[in-house]
């Protein structure tokens, strides 16, 4: 059985920290110092971000990650580096959701249409090749993340502007550091997955 940690309390109420104040930066090694991070912590020079290797997801963890974030049929997941497409395949296919994969390779976007067709759901599912950076993900309720730490951090202010309230985010192996606590944690094996929800509070906090 995975093992369950929820978030301590502190973190999910009050005490959001205000991005105008607060470096990305900060939020890191405020996190280092919460010893919750198995992540790098990026050096203080601003870096170009690292490549995203490949690497997909246990099918077991797909299950996992879909069921954090409540997949039902009403949703629209997004992967925002979807790999082989397994993640918006199996939402389809299991929760009878519809699901928009984005990934930089092209030889990665014709292997998850192939899989779309093979699993048939190739009507609830679609797949782009583009940049996740360029990409509106506005309408998804759900989005999925198997990307990197550095990475997380750029898309995190993206995350909160354009996702509605109420709109679920998971992140396989990487969390987003101090400035967004995670509501959920689950443990399988040597893989670690963080849930979060967009709340009022983080409009508020981009509005404010
Ligand atoms: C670790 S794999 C995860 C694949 C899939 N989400 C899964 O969990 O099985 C990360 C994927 O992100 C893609 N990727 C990396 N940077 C990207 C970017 N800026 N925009 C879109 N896709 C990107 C890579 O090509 C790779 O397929």
């Amino acid at each position: 059985m995975p093992d369950l940690v929820s978030a301590p309390s502190t973190w999910r109420h009050g005490a959001l920290p205000d991005l105008r104040r607060r470096t990305l930066l900060h939020g890191a090694a405020a996190l280092a110092g919460l010893s919750l991070a198995p992540a790098p912590i990026p050096t203080a020079r601003a870096a170009a971000l690292p490549a995203v290797p490949y690497v997909s997801t246990p099918r077991d963890v797909v299950e996992r990650m879909l069921a954090m974030a409540r997949v039902g049929a009403r949703d629209l997941v997004y992967d925002l580096g979807c790999g082989d497409g397994r993640i918006v395949i199996e939402a389809a296919r299991r929760h009878g959701a519809r699901g928009i994969g984005i990934d930089l390779d092209p030889e990665r976007i014709r292997e998850a249409r192939a899989n779309a067709r093979q699993a048939g759901v190739q009507d609830r599912v679609r797949f782009r090749q583009a940049d996740l950076f360029a990409t509106d993900f506005s309408a998804a309720s759900v989005v999925m993340l198997y990307l990197l730490f550095e990475v997380n951090l750029k898309l995190m202010p993206r995350l909160w502007r354009q996702l509605r309230v109420g709109s679920r985010v998971v992140s396989h192996d990487f969390h987003m550091g101090a400035q967004w606590p995670p509501e959920q944690i689950v443990r399988i094996r040597d893989k670690t997955l963080y849930a979060w929800t967009i709340t009022p509070e983080l409009k508020q906090e981009l509005a404010g």
